[in-house]
């Protein structure tokens, strides 16, 4: 792996000392940037995840743009399920569309095995792309979804807010929901491992739809999956980061999932989580994605507020609670990552 020229993302992930806290925003590549809308005029959606140059080029803007402290692949989670045989549609406006979701078993039973380096071949020439556009400036980011979240889109077909298909699979059928889920399991396995060979410095696992379950379906149908996957990365010193986002219960068992770094949405305290499992894992957040709609003194005011929330000393990494939204002013994302470059210095001496 080519040396770093700020690693300050990793050290903070591995709860080393920094000069200063690392900032990154999840869906920094995106429509907020006029430079993305240019590239995204010109191709759909999926064309852009499976082109590596216009991935890398994507990928690229927020670090040129913005002066983020780390990239993350552009791409999406869904590519994991259209490569088990489910295609999808981005709808503008709507989101995700699966024309044929899984229902029955006879649906579990056809999806395919997924062979990372031949069916996803794209997203890892993206990531060697990437990796040498960088040329060392900041660390990359791979990421994929956690099963249950993507057995969700599977499942329901459409970006559901009731959920109420997936819910009746595993109240009615829990088996055949283990069966998909051990399916999907062992894709993520396979392409965060390739991903992670192909020169990625860090993963991130997005259970962007954890928050849904009650406690225990939660453990069963989400966490046990996860703790497998991440027990079966070959790694080299290369951090996991786990969001669960509304999955503000059994933090010590999330900071025991082997994850090196938890991920917060804005709905939960970092002083206090911090303070119950911050000794065993960083922590990553949790900025209001919204304040970013705000003046220069609110967003100030705001990112002061986080950083202080967690305090002095190492192993936080500053990153809004969710992923940017698609109207924010650029030039306020741009502050942001200006004033907490500055404002954090002092809680690192
Ligand atoms: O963070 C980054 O900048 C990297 C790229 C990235 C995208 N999607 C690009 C994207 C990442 C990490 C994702 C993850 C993702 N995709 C998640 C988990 C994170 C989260 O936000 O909760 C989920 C649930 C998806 C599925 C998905 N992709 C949905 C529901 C949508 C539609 C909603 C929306 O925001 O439009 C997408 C589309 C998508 N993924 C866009 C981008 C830049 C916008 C599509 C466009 O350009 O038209």
């Amino acid at each position: 792996m080519s040396k770093l020229k700020n690693d300050l993302f990793l050290r903070a992930c591995r709860q080393e000392k920094v000069e200063r806290t690392p900032i990154w925003m999840m869906r920094q590549a995106g429509r907020y940037l006029p430079e993305y809308r240019a590239v995204r005029e010109k191709s759909d959606f999926i064309t852009m995840c499976k082109t590596p140059e216009l991935a890398t080029e994507v990928t690229l803007q927020p670090v040129d743009l913005i002066g983020v402290d780390a990239a993350i692949l552009f791409s999406d989670i869904l590519v994991i399920p259209e490569a088990m045989g489910l295609p999808f549609e981005m709808k503008e406006n709507v989101g995700p569309i699966f024309h044929n979701p899984i229902r029955l078993s006879e649906d579990v039973k056809a999806l395919k095995k997924v062979d990372p380096y031949t069916d996803l071949k794209y997203v890892l020439d993206a990531v060697k792309m990437t990796k040498s556009e960088l040329n060392g400036r900041v660390p990359l980011i791979g990421f994929s979804g956690a099963p249950w979240t993507l057995m969700t889109y599977m499942v329901e077909g459409n970006g559901s807010k009731s959920f109420c298909e997936v819910k009746k699979l595993i109240n009615s059928d829990p088996k055949l929901a283990h069966k998909l889920l051990d399916k999907i399991s062992d894709a993520v396995t396979d392409y965060l491992n390739a991903k992670l060979e192909a020169g990625c410095d860090a993963v991130q696992i997005f259970d962007t739809w954890g928050g849904i379950l009650s406690q225990e379906d939660f453990f069963e149908f989400s966490l046990e999956y996860i703790v497998k996957i991440i027990s079966n990365l070959k790694r080299k010193d290369q951090p996991v980061i786990l969001f669960a986002k509304g999955v503000y219960y059994k933090l010590n068992k999330l900071a025991k999932s082997g994850a090196d770094v938890l991920g917060l949405d804005w709905t939960m305290d970092l002083a206090r989580v911090r303070q119950r499992v911050g000794d065993k894992v960083a922590l990553q957040g949790n900025l209001d994605p919204t304040v970013l709609y705000s003046d220069k003194k609110v967003i100030s005011e705001k990112a002061f507020q986080v950083l202080e929330s967690y305090g002095k000393g190492s192993g936080h990494i500053f990153n809004l609670g969710h992923g940017i939204l698609p109207d924010v002013p650029p030039e306020n994302a741009k502050f942001l990552v200006d004033f907490v470059k500055e404002a954090s210095v002092d809680f690192h001496n």
